[in-house]
């Protein structure tokens, strides 16, 4: 028998959308971002030592070569973490999702939180965050070693409300945990329009949105975006976060449209949608605002007074429409067991 680890990390989603980076080696982003953890949508990720010559890497039950497609970024990450840590032992590894990959729900976030903390408990033998802090790997350090698997995996380290600083140099960069999951009980309602794979790996378009006539302009107000944010987040104010969600959101994809070559996440429902959604909203059906990450899928951001008005009139209005229902989380969990 052999010690297993077991992490549950949740997925999150940008309210202030780290899109483009300044230095992609040192995984340097462009402008600070400020996101919220989710609770279930969330990658379990299980590992143990496996005395072969390579990893072994398992998703939803199938094997994964090194070379299979957008999973060689796992193999990466885990060479990447053996080489700046020191460990030599191959592990096999487990995961799994608990919504579609690719689809815009950064599956990428959840998956390489997950990932870098189930590697680093297997190899340090620890089953809990306080024993990994005391082998010298306390959160922020986890963060800084996910968000080098994929950025936006470092804010999945932190329940709650979590700003990752770009910091004036690259290795000034901070995590933080803002503010723990209690602070403002917040609901992701997903609009599901797509269920496959990115039409471009985020990875490939970040280093396109230089190219973009609106991406200057669009760093040089973050700040600016920012502390308002943090503001209608500190005040629980749904009313002042909710419009500058949205103007973020079309922003983002306004640079992604406008780079050489244009990307388009959006698709025609999407908009669609978006336009109704909008009405209802002027209409006085329901206090909610959306937000889109780089996919089509739209994250609608409410109170869970309004929970019931939504989904009546989604069922009404898009019956067959996918919702996943979800909320503000405590968070990644981690667990030792015997295999
Ligand atoms: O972490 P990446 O490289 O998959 O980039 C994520 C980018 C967005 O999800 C669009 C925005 C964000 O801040 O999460």
């Amino acid at each position: 028998m052999t010690d297993i680890y077991s992490v549950s990390a949740p997925s999150n989603i940008a309210f202030l959308k780290y899109w483009g980076k300044k230095d992609p080696l040192l995984q340097w982003p462009a402008n600070d971002s400020l996101s919220m953890t989710l609770n279930q949508l969330a990658s379990r990720t299980t590992a143990y030592r496996h005395d072969t010559e390579d990893h072994r890497f398992q998703f939803q039950g199938e094997v994964l070569p090194r070379d299979h497609g957008s999973f060689h970024k796992v193999y990466k990450h885990l060479d990447y973490l053996s080489e700046i840590c020191g460990f030599q032992e191959k592990l096999s590894l487990s995961s799994t999702n608990s919504f579609p990959t690719g689809a815009g729900i950064a599956s990428s976030a959840s998956g390489l939180a997950a990932l870098t903390i189930a590697a680093l408990a297997c190899w340090t033998e620890s089953g809990s965050f306080s024993e990994l802090s005391e082998k010298g790997f306390s959160r922020e350090s986890l963060a800084h070693f996910a968000r080098m698997g994929s950025g936006s995996a470092g804010r999945s380290l932190f329940g709650g409300f979590v700003q990752w600083q770009a910091g004036t140099h690259a290795d000034k960069q901070k995590i933080i945990g803002l503010y723990d999951a209690n602070h403002w009980p917040l609901h992701d309602t997903v609009a599901l329009f797509s269920h496959s794979e990115k039409s471009k790996s985020s990875t490939a378009a970040h280093a396109d949105a230089w190219s973009s006539i609106l991406f200057e302009p669009r760093v040089a107000g973050a700040p600016e975006r920012m502390n308002a944010m943090l503001k209608a987040v500190h005040s629980q104010s749904i009313a002042t976060l909710g419009p500058l969600l949205e103007t973020e959101a079309l922003e983002m994809h306004a640079v992604m449209m406008t780079t050489r070559p244009p990307q388009f996440y959006l698709t025609t429902e999407a908009v669609a949608f978006i336009a109704a959604f909008r009405r209802a909203r002027q209409d006085g059906l329901f206090e909610a605002y959306f937000t889109i990450d780089a996919g089509p899928n739209v994250h609608i951001i409410h109170e869970a007074s309004e929970t019931s008005a939504l989904t009546t009139w989604t069922a009404e209005h898009y019956p067959t429409l996918q919702l996943l229902q979800d909320r503000v989380g405590e968070g990644p969990r981690l667990e030792r067991g015997l295999n």
